[in-house]
């Protein structure tokens, strides 16, 4: 069933100028700001020295007082000497020379930009070195755009302004529009995740997937209550049932160029619970304040699958997300109930505040049902994964080592630290039930982040399939060099490498 929306969505609507230019001197660079990139140990040669040599040795001078030592995301604000165009330098710090890579050229470029977003700026010019590879100069470029944003959505005084125009100098153009294509796929998810728990619910959140997906040219089915009832989807709509909002299931599909394919490639599904109040076993105030992050991995989804179709990237995609609120509730799911999924396997309830593995039971099925060649899903799923790994790292856990390893590269080509937990059987014995197939937790809370992957493994019907836990990395709550914090848009930028087969 398809259903028409009104275009709700200010999506990519002004999308900042993003150009690339050869080789340019330094004195005629006219700009607002230039930012140039130095790793420890002076300015060597390429970029930096060529532009220190034209700035009268400016960089090097202050190197030698001991001000700037290229330290990783170190960020020097100075004045444009005599004989330069500009109104000011920034040298940013990118650390050790021989450590550099796609990660450390994002989060630098994003210092960079988020500390000159701080105030109006008509053109801001970064100085690519020749040195870099493809993908960092597309990551840096990407990473410069996203940290020009801030977390502003509801702010009447904007804390940044992103800039006009932004030059990137000694860059290849289609290097620098890829960069500027995964960082608006990198923002769509950011201010999805940012929205306001009463503003994105599923309804709205299919809203703007469907203005979305017609944007990028992705075809788009949502199934409302009715269509998830006829379809058995008792695990995502048991979840919904405390709340007012009904959840959604929203189904993309992309088709590139040279695939003649029927089955999909690569099937990516999103954990999207809008809001998080555990349900009746309700979290703790403090716990429950960021809980508009759960819909993460729905909107690492929709971002990319959008993405990759404006990219025309050759395969087929298709990607599903399961939307719900989890709340309260006269009708909420109670501990105790016995749930039969959509693929029969039922399910106690233990605890309600484990509700993402249960919309992500359904939606997996779905997906299994479409015979992909391998799966991936994103989900804020577990604090034990935050436990283990900690704020930065998101957990991957998988049925397949070689899909896991591609996965894995996919990441570490972006620079988007990943770290792979086990899967050993034993776990399983921990999600046995007492009363139904399975439960809804494991025994106790250690491990939890790996019993609540067993628990999806149920559901990919052999499928090589690889998860992602994002609880960490999905949402910074507070400030960091290159993000004024909330969501970040984790995975993003690792599964539109992904889809480029790297
Ligand atoms: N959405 C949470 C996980 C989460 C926690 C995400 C912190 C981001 C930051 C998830 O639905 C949840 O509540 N998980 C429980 C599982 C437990 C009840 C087995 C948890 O981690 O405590
Ligand atoms: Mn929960
Ligand atoms: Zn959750």
């Amino acid at each position: 069933m398809r259903q028409e929306f009104m275009v709700a969505s200010q999506s990519n609507g002004n999308a900042p100028r993003i150009v690339a230019l050869p080789a340019v001197k330094p004195e005629s660079i006219e700009a607002d700001a230039i930012v140039v990139f130095l790793t420890e140990g002076g300015v060597g040669s390429g970029a930096i020295a060529e532009f220190d040599t034209a700035a009268a040795g400016i960089v090097s001078r202050i190197i030698g007082t001991g001000e700037i030592t290229g330290k990783r995301y170190e960020c020097v604000p100075i004045l444009a000497p005599n004989g330069l165009q500009a109104g000011q330098i920034v040298v940013i710090g990118l650390g050790k020379r021989e450590e550099l890579d796609a990660g450390t050229l994002y989060l630098a470029a994003a210092t960079a930009a988020r500390h000159l977003a701080a105030r109006p700026r008509a053109k801001v010019v970064f100085v690519a070195d020749g040195s870099w590879t493809s993908r960092q100069l597309e990551q840096a470029v990407a990473g410069a755009a996203v940290g020009m944003v801030g977390q502003d959505l509801y702010r009447s005084e904007k804390k940044r302004t992103p800039f006009g125009t932004t030059v990137w100098s000694n860059a290849p153009a289609a290097t620098v529009d890829r960069g500027a294509m995964i960082a608006a796929g990198v923002n769509l998810a950011r201010r999805l995740i940012n929205m306001a728990p009463d503003d994105l619910y599923p309804q709205t959140f299919s809203i703007e997937a469907a203005a979305l997906a017609g944007h990028a040219g992705v075809e788009i089915d949502i199934w409302d209550e009715a269509r998830l009832l006829r379809e058995r989807c008792h695990a995502i709509l048991a979840v919904g049932k405390g709340s007012s909002r009904t959840p959604r299931m929203v189904i993309l599909r992309y088709r590139g160029p040279v695939t003649n394919d029927d089955f999909p490639d690569l099937a990516l599904v999103g954990k999207g619970v809008t809001f998080d109040s555990g349900g009746l076993s309700l979290k703790p105030s403090d716990s429950m304040l960021t809980m508009k992050l759960d819909m993460s991995g729905a909107a690492a989804m929709l971002a990319a699958i959008t993405t990759i179709a404006s990219m025309k990237l050759p395969i087929h995609i298709v990607a599903a997300i399961g939307l719900a609120e989890n709340m309260t509730g006269p009708s909420a799911y109670k501990l105790g109930d016995v749930i039969t999924a959509r693929s029969g396997t039922t399910i106690e309830i233990h605890n309600t505040d484990a509700e993402g593995r249960l919309i992500l039971a359904d939606v997996l099925d779905v997906v299994r049902g479409m015979n992909p060649r391998r799966i991936i899903d994103a989900a804020t799923l577990t604090g034990a994964c935050v436990v283990a790994l900690g704020n930065d790292v998101a957990g991957l856990f998988t049925n397949n080592q070689a899909w896991c390893d591609t996965v894995a590269a996919a990441a570490r080509a972006v620079g988007e630290p990943v770290w792979q937990l086990p899967m050993y059987a034993e776990y399983d014995e921990q999600i046995k039930g007492e009363v139904a197939d399975i439960k809804n937790v494991g025994d106790g809370r250690w491990g939890g982040a790996i019993t609540a992957a067993k628990f999806l493994e149920r559901f990919v019907g052999g499928i090589p399939w690889t998860h992602i836990d994002i609880a960490g990395p999905a949402f910074a709550e507070k400030p960091r060099p290159w993000t004024d914090g909330g969501g970040t848009g984790s995975m993003v930028r690792t599964l539109i490498e992904l889809a480029r087969g790297s």
